[in-house]
């Protein structure tokens, strides 16, 4: 099971441990760490879920699909080029210690 590590907007932080084929939004929710707000539920139509990627993970999580990204340009904080969407990032094994920041506004 991959371990993710989010950092909160309040400051706190959060490793916990992920269901291979669970997306990094869906983990978030299930373990209580807060700042993401999901709304669509992963349907990919609220931009809620917004989160920074470590850079050095990038290679792994890989970029913003063609919809994703534009969506990106509507989310409430300014995107910045490690932004993804949460929901649209499946969990492997070879996520383990995978790092996140929550944006600040959903
Ligand atoms: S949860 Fe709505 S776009 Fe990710």
């Amino acid at each position: 099971m991959p371990k993710v590590i989010y950092h909160a907007p309040d400051r706190t932080s959060h490793a916990v441990e992920a269901r291979t084929g669970a997306s990094v939004m869906e983990t978030a929710i299930k373990h209580g760490v807060p700042g993401i707000v999901a709304e669509c539920g992963g349907a990919l139509s609220c931009a809620t879920c917004h989160v920074f990627v470590d850079p050095a993970w990038l290679d792994r999580t890989g970029i913003a699909a063609d919809f994703e990204d534009e969506m990106l340009d509507d989310a409430e904080s300014p995107r910045q080029p490690h932004s993804r969407l949460s929901c649209q990032i499946r969990l492997t094994d070879e996520h383990d210690g995978l790092e996140v920041t929550i944006a600040p506004e959903q």
